[in-house]
């Protein structure tokens, strides 16, 4: 393997429990402690940031109806997911490059994730290496998110690691044949400070020092149900494919052999101008009318979310930016405070909304 550059960057290397009052608050900490580059990197979205915006605006569109005399108790969170038994329907979405966050990169967040007990998504653009990711995950399960090369072969050889190392589902996200606009990133000629082991074997170069667009740019940008009917054929694991932003495309994928559909619109990094990831979440779960699971994400930021969210058909949700601005505040144990927090909050929620289960928040009827 290539040597990787050493370049100037200088992330927080603090390990301890923090104290969240709320998750929009992480994003202001984090942005002291991370080089503005990387913080820029995470928080920001595409162009005018609209569908960033909106991705929280979206929440105001429909209201939680409290039920006063459900005789709840104690409300459960725990669900299951393509066949893991979880304790809360949240998880670690798929993000690139945490070692921007944090020094202990994805290996911290694993280990924050797997403490407090939920499944981590490792991204093809992990900084970390798979045996490194593992040292925090500790056979704690995972799920494997692709960008794939353009070259079939080495996209096998990317499933046959993921397999071996444990992946028990394949996420393959579409929205991103190229990178969004996302103006910050070029004002600050941003270029991740370190490789990417996983898929430098198809990049000119470790991915240290190249952009997110030239490395876009060197992965498989022509998407179609093809792909996934070939991934799933050789991983023979359940495809999921995410950035799922219409019934149409849910409709495609299931039909390709998907078994899950992944409702995301990147966290508004990619087309600005999409609708708020919550405003297309009803339509598509209708459209899929429970044959596979839905996943959502892009604007968790509270439990009121994840039940908004669930009770428009998601299965679960994942959760992004401020699992990372947890990992900048305090290594793993500040994943594992972020993760707590949401797991506090929306045990509040359930029971100020008289929901003992998840599947009594999947029942409940939002008021528009
Ligand atoms: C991003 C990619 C790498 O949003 O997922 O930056």
């Amino acid at each position: 393997m290539v040597e990787q550059e050493k370049i100037a960057y200088d992330a927080p290397t603090e390990v301890k429990d923090i104290h969240v009052v709320n998750t929009y608050e992480l994003e202001d900490r984090a942005r002291e402690i991370v080089p503005k580059g990387g913080f820029d990197y995470i928080s920001g979205g595409s162009a005018d940031e609209y569908t960033l915006r909106q991705n929280q605006k979206a929440w105001e569109t429909k209201r939680i109806l409290p039920r006063v005399l459900a005789d709840v108790e104690f409300p459960d969170p725990s669900t299951s997911i393509l066949g893991h038994d979880i304790k809360v329907p949240f998880i670690m979405a798929p993000i690139a490059a945490h070692g921007l966050a944090h020094q202990t990169k994805e290996a911290g967040t694993a280990k924050g994730v797997a403490d407090f007990g939920t499944i981590m998504s490792i991204s093809a653009y992990s900084g970390a290496k798979f045996e490194e990711i593992e040292e925090g995950l500790q056979g704690s399960p995972r799920w494997f998110q692709i960008y794939m090369s353009k070259d079939d072969e080495l996209n096998k050889n990317i499933i046959d690691e993921a397999k071996a190392d444990g992946a028990t589902a394949i996420i393959l996200t579409a929205d991103s044949t190229l990178s969004g606009n996302r103006e910050k990133d070029i004002r600050n000629e941003f270029v991740y400070p370190f490789g990417m082991p996983i898929v430098s074997r198809y990049l000119t170069g470790s991915g240290a020092n190249m952009s997110l667009n030239n490395i876009y740019s060197q992965s498989k940008q022509k998407i179609s149900p093809r792909d996934v009917r070939v991934l799933k054929e050789y991983s023979e694991l359940p495809i999921i494919v995410k950035g799922i932003q219409t019934p149409d495309d849910a409709m495609a994928a299931i039909g390709a052999g998907a078994e899950g559909v992944w409702v995301s619109n990147h966290g508004g990094r990619q087309l600005d101008g999409a609708p708020g990831s919550f405003e297309t979440l009803e339509g598509i779960s209708k459209a899929v009318a429970g044959r596979v699971p839905v996943i959502f994400d892009s604007g968790i930021r509270r439990g009121e979310h994840i039940f908004k969210a669930l009770a428009s058909g998601a299965d679960i949700v994942a959760l992004g930016r401020p699992v990372l601005y947890g990992l900048a505040l305090g290594g793993w144990k500040g994943v594992r405070s972020v993760l707590e927090y949401f797991e506090t909050d929306l045990e509040r929620v359930m029971q100020l909304a008289g929901t003992q289960t998840i599947e009594d928040i999947k029942n409940a009827q939002l008021f528009d």
